[in-house]
């Protein structure tokens, strides 16, 4: 029994190599036309999942799982992110890009490019990155700056369809405005040019992967002919129609992970394979696409990894970047509770609102200790004096009095124990209810709606 089985192994291992050595070998009759479809992202910024600050949110891997599972898809498809996966440049943004690449790989992703947010991390940082990702990293752009070497592989090779395709990943320099320490960003013409020809030989078709602007992609198409796919990009809004130049497509896509591209093409043509009969399609991924609970649960992950994790931010008094050397600043935060007895009628208001709860809040889903979110739910978070992980200054949790007023240390002390102090808040208004309530984090602000739910001060 195990013989005819070892047999039979054998015999598809002849078949499949057999297979292979056909569509590979040169001068062979060219593969049958087949069917590709093309998925990718760009500038998902951290969003794993949804905040959920309000309800409506679209987007979120989670839920670009789900749709992807979802598809009806017959044929081979093939999956990239054109870069800007990374939120930012702290510690704990390059630990959520792990869980990012995880994410990524799950779905099935073949290659993530990188973009402005990824050039402005260190070298190093880069290498480090690459070495933990799930799914390899991309970039004929970044290279050392000293010896102009590529810090990662600048493209992929992959079979699809019958077809080998090369996935060739840029940034453009115009793109990236501070580039990381020990990175240089080369020319689009010379990252591209590089590789160019070793790619048209060992391909039968190309994707460039390119974090540029709109001009500057329709400016390849034009340029360099063998690019059959162009996909971006450092836009305003996703490509609503399909582009045209030359024999290139371009498309491209942004948004925070909140829309997906998605190219259905027939693989044929000859000298070079060309996507023929393309249809175009950009998806929303909306609220009512439910969240994949195997993407919720590498976010418990990676919330769980988070909280164990010393962090730079933990001692902001170490990392304050407008911090003088050896000068305090004047006022230092002391907690909402301060306030209540010289201040009950808004105190009463505060603790019945929203405001007053913000961490409860972050407690019930488990982003109590994510600096991605405890940023805009506590008081004075990241700067001398203001709330630190892990959970020591209990009393400065919530979106609390100091969060809208600022340190009152100096204020308190006139009033509570007579000393002699020039101390004046600074005035509050919209201003300053936007630094939270703005884009995916809350809903539309309006002062003439928003404040009277919280109203206080003028009893
Ligand atoms: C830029 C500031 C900001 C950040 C960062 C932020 N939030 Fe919020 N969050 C808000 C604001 C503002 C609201 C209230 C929105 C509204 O009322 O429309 C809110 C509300 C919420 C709510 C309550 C929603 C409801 O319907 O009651 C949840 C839950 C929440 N945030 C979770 C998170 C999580 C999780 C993160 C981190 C991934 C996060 N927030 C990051 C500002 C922020
Ligand atoms: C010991 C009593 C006392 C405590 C404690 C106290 N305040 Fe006051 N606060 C006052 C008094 C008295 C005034 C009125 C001053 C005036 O009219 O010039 C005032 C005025 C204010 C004002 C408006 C005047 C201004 O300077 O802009 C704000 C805002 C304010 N307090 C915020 C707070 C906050 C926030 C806390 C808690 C961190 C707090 N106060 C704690 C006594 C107190
Ligand atoms: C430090 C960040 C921050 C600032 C500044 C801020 N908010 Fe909020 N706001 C939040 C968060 C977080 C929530 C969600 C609280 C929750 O439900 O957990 C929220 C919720 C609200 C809500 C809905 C909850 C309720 O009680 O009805 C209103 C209204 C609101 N904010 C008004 C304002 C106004 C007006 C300002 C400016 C004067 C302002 N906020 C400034 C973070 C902030
Ligand atoms: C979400 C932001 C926010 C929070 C939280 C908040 N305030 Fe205010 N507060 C304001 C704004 C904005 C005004 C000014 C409103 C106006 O100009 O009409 C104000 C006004 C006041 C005033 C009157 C100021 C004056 O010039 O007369 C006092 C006193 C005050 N707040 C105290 C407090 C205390 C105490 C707390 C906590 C219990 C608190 N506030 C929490 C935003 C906030």
């Amino acid at each position: 029994m195990k013989k005819v089985l070892l047999i039979a192994l054998g015999l598809a291992v002849v078949v499949a190599a057999a297979a292979i050595y056909y569509t590979r070998s040169p001068g062979a009759k060219p593969a049958a036309a087949q069917k590709l479809t093309i998925h990718f992202t760009c500038d998902t910024s951290g969003r794993l999942e949804p905040c959920g600050c309000f309800t409506g949110q679209h987007g979120g891997l989670t839920r670009l799982m789900t749709w992807l599972e979802a598809r009806p898809e017959r044929h081979d498809t093939l999956m990239v992110d054109v870069g800007g996966a990374l939120a930012g440049v702290n510690d704990y943004d390059l630990i959520q890009y792990r869980y990012l690449a995880r994410g990524y790989q799950e779905m099935g992703f073949e290659a993530l490019n990188m973009g402005a947010a990824e050039a402005a991390i260190p070298a190093k940082t880069i290498a480090s990155l690459s070495s933990t990702s799930a799914v390899p990293l991309v970039s004929a752009s970044l290279v050392d700056a000293t010896t102009r070497k590529e810090i990662l592989d600048p493209y992929r090779i992959v079979e699809k369809g019958g077809r080998r395709i090369g996935i060739l990943g840029v940034v453009s320099p115009t793109s990236v405005t501070d580039p990381g320490e020990g990175l240089a960003v080369l020319s689009l013409d010379e990252a591209i040019g590089r590789h160019l020809p070793a790619l048209r030989e060992k391909t039968d078709l190309i994707v460039l992967l390119a974090f540029a602007k709109e001009a500057e992609l329709r400016r390849l198409a034009r340029d360099y002919y063998e690019l059959a796919l162009i996909l971006g990009g450092d836009v305003g809004g996703p490509a609503q129609d399909m582009i045209r130049e030359n024999d290139s497509i371009v498309l491209y896509t942004t948004n925070e992970a909140r829309t997906v591209g998605t190219l259905t093409a027939t693989l044929d043509g000859q000298p070079r394979t060309r996507l023929l009969d393309p249809v175009y399609e950009i998806t929303l991924l909306e609220e009512s696409i439910p969240q994949h609970v195997d993407l919720q649960e590498l976010v418990r992950e990676f919330r769980d990894e988070i909280r164990s994790t010393p962090l730079a931010v933990d001692d902001p008094d170490a990392v304050d970047p407008s911090a003088i050397p050896g000068v305090q600043p004047p006022a230092t935060y002391v907690g909402s509770a301060t306030c209540q007895s010289c201040h009950p009628k808004a105190y009463e208001t505060w603790e019945k609102s929203g405001h007053g709860h913000a961490f409860e809040t972050l407690e019930k889903k488990g982003s109590d200790a994510d600096p991605h979110c405890i940023q805009c739910h506590t008081v004075g978070f990241g700067r001398p004096s203001g709330y630190r992980r892990p959970f020591g200054k209990e009393k400065l949790v919530d979106v609390g009095c100091e969060s809208c007023h600022g340190p009152a240390s100096e204020h308190v002390a006139h009033f509570r124990d007579g000393k002699k102090t020039a101390f004046k808040f600074r005035p509050v208004g919209p201003g300053d209810c936007v630094t939270c309530h703005h884009g995916e984090f809350s809903r539309p602000f309006d002062w003439d709606k928003f404040w009277p739910l919280i109203e206080h001060g003028k009893e």
